[in-house]
């Protein structure tokens, strides 16, 4: 499996909504960021699913180098 590519370097804030799921691209290649759009075809990674539990606004990993995938560490991006 390759290296995910980097998206961004600061997370996506997103609002999410209690009991949704959303797909999260592991592989940084999708176009609809931080979501998955079918992009992995064939890199090998596959989208993590995050279940809602409530409505608010999360950090999604943008440079897909986050510990605590889907969501951003502040390790290895530019708000560390
Ligand atoms: S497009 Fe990146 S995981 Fe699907």
């Amino acid at each position: 499996m390759d290296k995910p590519v980097k998206a961004s370097n600061t997370p996506y804030v997103t609002p999410v909504e209690a009991g949704k799921s959303y797909y999260w691209c592991a592989c940084g290649r999708s176009k609809k960021q931080p979501l998955c759009d079918g992009s992995h075809a064939g890199t090998g990674f596959t989208p993590l699913k995050y279940d809602a539990k409530e409505t608010k606004s999360v950090d999604f990993c943008g440079c897909k180098q986050t510990k605590t995938p889907p969501l951003c560490d502040k390790s290895a991006c530019s708000t560390s």
